[in-house]
């Protein structure tokens, strides 16, 4: 069974709207719901578990329960760091999961056909990860603002959710992470540090994150257009 862990667990810092960014309205609908419901809809999809930040658990759980959600799913309280948040909905996955997907909920966008080509090559390779070529170049700077050097563009891509693992591996990945203290920025990060291989997939440059406000007017932008192919 495939199991999606979605983090919903934030407080939106960088939005600036004083609300977690996830609850916010797009296209007349929370942030979340349409992640929920998009992953939700993923053919292969048996569960879906939300993580919440204390403060948001009801108003999520009352928001999901009007959704009529076609999977059985929870919602689970959060931690400090996303990587807190994920361990917690890691140690509510049924025995019966093979593939976890982590998913970011404040990534509203991200296609069936996404979570499809993830979960294919995480059966395939064990982990597998949604990414795109960088489309700007890159510099590693100094604290003092100086550039210290140009990464090759070609070999640089940026990663993306849906991650897709083999539910014994992530298990691990975190289990190691934990008793090392490390902390790290996603999920793959800490499979690599096992020194397991990770497999990217094509992503999606329409599977944007919902971080600072101009995001939402780009994704506002892009639902407009999706629905306009659709009624053509
Ligand atoms: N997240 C989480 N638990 C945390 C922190 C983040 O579940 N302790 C979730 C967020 O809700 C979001 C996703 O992880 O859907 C990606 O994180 P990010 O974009 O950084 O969201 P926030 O942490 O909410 O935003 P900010 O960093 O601006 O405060
Ligand atoms: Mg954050």
């Amino acid at each position: 069974m495939v199991c999606v862990i979605i983090a919903a667990a934030g407080q939106g810092k960088r939005m600036g709207s004083g609300i977690n960014k996830v609850l916010l309205p797009l296209a007349g609908k929370a942030v979340l719901v349409h992640t929920v419901l998009a992953a939700a809809a993923v053919e292969a999809v048996g569960r879906v578990i939300i993580t919440a930040a204390g403060e948001d658990i009801e108003a999520i759980r009352t928001l999901l329960a009007s959704n009529n959600l076609s999977v059985p799913w929870q919602v689970v309280a959060g931690g400090i760091e996303r990587q807190h948040s994920i361990a917690n909905a890691l140690a509510l996955i049924p025995d019966t999961t093979d593939i976890v997907v982590v998913h970011d909920g404040a990534r509203p966008l991200a296609g069936a056909h996404l979570f499809d080509q993830v979960v294919a090559a995480a059966r395939q390779y064990n982990a597998a990860i949604a990414a795109v070529p960088v489309k700007d170049t890159i510099k590693s700077v100094d604290a003092a603002g100086w550039v210290m050097n140009t990464p090759d563009r070609r070999k640089l891509w940026a990663v993306q959710t849906p991650q897709a693992f083999a539910a014994g591996l992530l298990k691990k990945a975190y289990a190691r992470a934990a008793e090392e203290s490390y902390i790290g920025t996603d999920d793959a990060g800490l499979v690599e540090r096992l020194g397991t291989g990770v497999q990217i997939v094509q992503g999606d440059y329409q599977n944007i994150k919902i971080t600072t406000p101009e995001d939402l007017v780009f994704a506002e932008a892009i639902l407009a257009k999706r629905q306009e192919a659709v009624t053509m």
